[in-house]
């Protein structure tokens, strides 16, 4: 056996001893629906624009037609994309009863496409708009039809405050009832999944080592490595697409001859 399918099989073992499997993603779960994460070298967001104009709070107010260019082309790009295997796998896997939610920075709507439950959107989502003044919440639609049509400033139809898209921006903090849900999640698990993140933004990257003080097992997949590798039970660098959906197998097909 190669070094990479022990490490599957080893993936697969752990997920079949655990009881209560949370998984944590992030945006390398996305780039094989077409969707740049942040950090990947040559492909990353970050290597093409700047994040002290793009994407922080501070930014969207004081230039929002720039910003909003830019989030409308990210957006078509999101709104386009399909769910991929590694997608696909995880919902496999919750219906296999492996697995209890999932724990999501990406605001691509792409797990609850692949039909996963109890999905907690940490940074919010993208299918969403928000009032800035009274918190209003609108589908998307809604702010895309006004900037369509000419409007610099989308606003909103109660007090006409500006809209912004439902996603956490940087420089906002995140909403506590989402903390609150994820802190209830990582509390209880005995395994922490970790696909495609750097585990470099937090709370986030705090979340495997609270899991792990609690006695949870870790084990991550991502290309690059992270900070917590040498925490963690089973790495495996590599394309989450070309691993997962062998590890979902093997859990599977051991569940069926039990
Ligand atoms: N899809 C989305 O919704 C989307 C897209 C871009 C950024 N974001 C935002 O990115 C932020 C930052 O953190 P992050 O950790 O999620 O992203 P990140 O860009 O910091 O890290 C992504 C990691 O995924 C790995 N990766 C990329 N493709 C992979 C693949 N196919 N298989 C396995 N690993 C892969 C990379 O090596 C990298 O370490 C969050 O704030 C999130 O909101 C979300
Ligand atoms: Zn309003």
């Amino acid at each position: 056996m190669t070094d990479l399918n022990i490490k599957i099989q080893e993936f697969a073992q752990l997920i079949l001893d655990a009881k209560n499997i949370v998984a944590l993603t992030g945006a390398g779960m996305g780039t094989e629906s077409g969707i740049a994460d942040f950090r990947s070298p040559g492909t990353g967001l970050w290597e093409k624009v700047n994040p002290n104009e793009f994407a922080s709070i501070h930014s969207y107010v004081s230039d929002t037609k720039k910003n909003l260019d830019f989030m409308l082309e990210m957006g078509m790009n999101i709104f386009k994309a399909k769910p991929n295997n590694g997608h696909k796998s995880l919902t496999k896997l919750q219906k296999l009863g492996k697995l209890t939610g999932i724990l999501t920075q990406n605001i691509d709507g792409l797990h609850q496409k692949a039909h996963s439950k109890n999905v907690v959107e940490l940074h919010g989502t993208a299918y969403e708009a928000i009032c800035m003044r009274c918190d209003k919440v609108y589908p998307i639609t809604i702010m895309i039809d006004q900037v369509m049509s000419g409007k610099n400033s989308p606003s909103c139809e109660v007090c006409n405050g500006l809209l912004k898209p439902n996603a956490i921006f940087f420089g906002e903090p995140l909403r506590s009832e989402t903390l609150n849900q994820a802190d209830k999640m990582i509390e209880s698990c005995d395994l922490l999944i970790v696909l495609g993140s750097s585990l470099l933004v937090y709370p986030v990257a705090f979340y495997p080592r609270k899991a792990l003080s609690r006695g949870a097992k870790l084990g991550i997949i991502n290309i690059q490595d992270t900070d917590m590798d040498y925490k963690a039970e089973v790495v495996i660098h590599d394309k989450i697409g070309d691993v997962f959906p062998l590890i979902v197998d093997i859990v599977k097909n051991e569940i069926k001859q039990a």
